[in-house]
């Protein structure tokens, strides 16, 4: 496994292997890397010649109140963890690297992006927009793998890559869960033990509803009532939203049909968690 920290650097290596006609899957990430991250990791290993991996905490993603600064790196644990799931590059750019001076071109996502993680977190999607076009553009990747834990994510790259017209294929995989049900975050850390112990209760908020669904429930406004009610039962956390929406268009319905989507953002004291269900009726 080689880590690269240039783009000169990468593009040299990819290209190499692209002449050798090796096929590369791409998986992107923020670090700290966890059994999330690795499920997409595996996955790209198996259906791919060259893996590479990014590890960058994209500035442009985050709000000027939110934890840039703290969200948690660790490359040396995430060195070990990356060749144990057959990582071939991980490419680990500085700042500079990847924003030499202050960008003249961004990304700004039109759809998809004024409901969700897209009204809470302004400029979010246009930030990963952005970082994803570079990466893109350095790795021309065939096949790139994302976690439906951020299903907002999935369904924005999905249009990113149709209208900029990427050749390259969006892979989407499973959330990946604690056996307590609580989804795999590099943020967990930032959880003290009473509230790590109420974090389960988020999945268990979007299984109540869906046991509602599955008895006959269609309202998706008492749905996401039986979520909140859960959570501001059983957590000290403070909702953020519980929304109900068709999946991956992200309109809302009058009534529950077809394929859809229950997600929720909590904040707990030092940390905001995002979780989901999908489901077809
Ligand atoms: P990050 O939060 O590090 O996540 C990297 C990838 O891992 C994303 O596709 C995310 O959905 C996936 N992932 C995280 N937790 C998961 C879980 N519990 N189960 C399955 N997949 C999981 O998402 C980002 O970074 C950034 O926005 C990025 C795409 C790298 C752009 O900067």
């Amino acid at each position: 496994m080689k880590i690269i920290t240039t783009i000169a650097e990468l593009k040299q290596a990819l290209q190499a292997e692209k002449r050798n006609e090796k096929s590369i899957g791409y998986v992107p990430t923020m670090g700290f890397l966890h059994e999330g991250h690795v499920s997409l990791m595996e996955r790209a290993r198996k259906e791919n010649d060259i893996v590479v991996l990014s590890i960058f905490v994209n500035p442009l993603q985050f709000g000027p109140n939110e934890d840039f600064e703290t969200y948690p790196r660790d490359i040396e644990r995430d060195e070990n963890i990356a060749r144990n799931a057959g990582v071939d590059y991980i490419f680990y750019p500085q700042v500079e690297e990847m924003y030499g001076s202050k960008p003249s071109v961004t990304v700004r996502v039109e759809s998809r992006t004024d409901c969700l993680c897209g009204t809470k977190r302004p400029g979010h999607f246009d930030g990963v927009a952005t970082v994803l076009t570079k990466f893109f553009n350095i790795i021309g990747p065939d096949k790139a793998y994302f976690g439906l834990k951020d299903a907002q994510q999935v369904a924005v790259v999905s249009g990113l890559i149709e209208d900029f017209n990427f050749p390259v294929e969006l892979v989407p995989v499973d959330i990946v869960r604690e056996e307590d049900g609580l989804a795999k975050s590099s943020r967990n850390v930032f959880l003290n033990e009473t509230e790590r112990q109420e974090a389960k209760e988020l999945y268990q908020g979007l299984l109540q509803a869906k046991k509602a669904i599955e008895a006959g429930e269609r309202d998706p406004n008492q749905v996401a009532q039986i979520v909140e009610n859960h959570i501001n039962m059983y957590t000290s956390g403070t909702i953020d939203y519980v929304e109900v929406y068709r999946y991956p268009e992200l309109q809302p319905m009058e009534t529950l049909s077809g394929h859809i989507i229950i997600a929720l953002a909590v904040k707990f004291a030092n940390v905001r968690l995002i979780d989901n269900l999908t489901l077809t009726i």
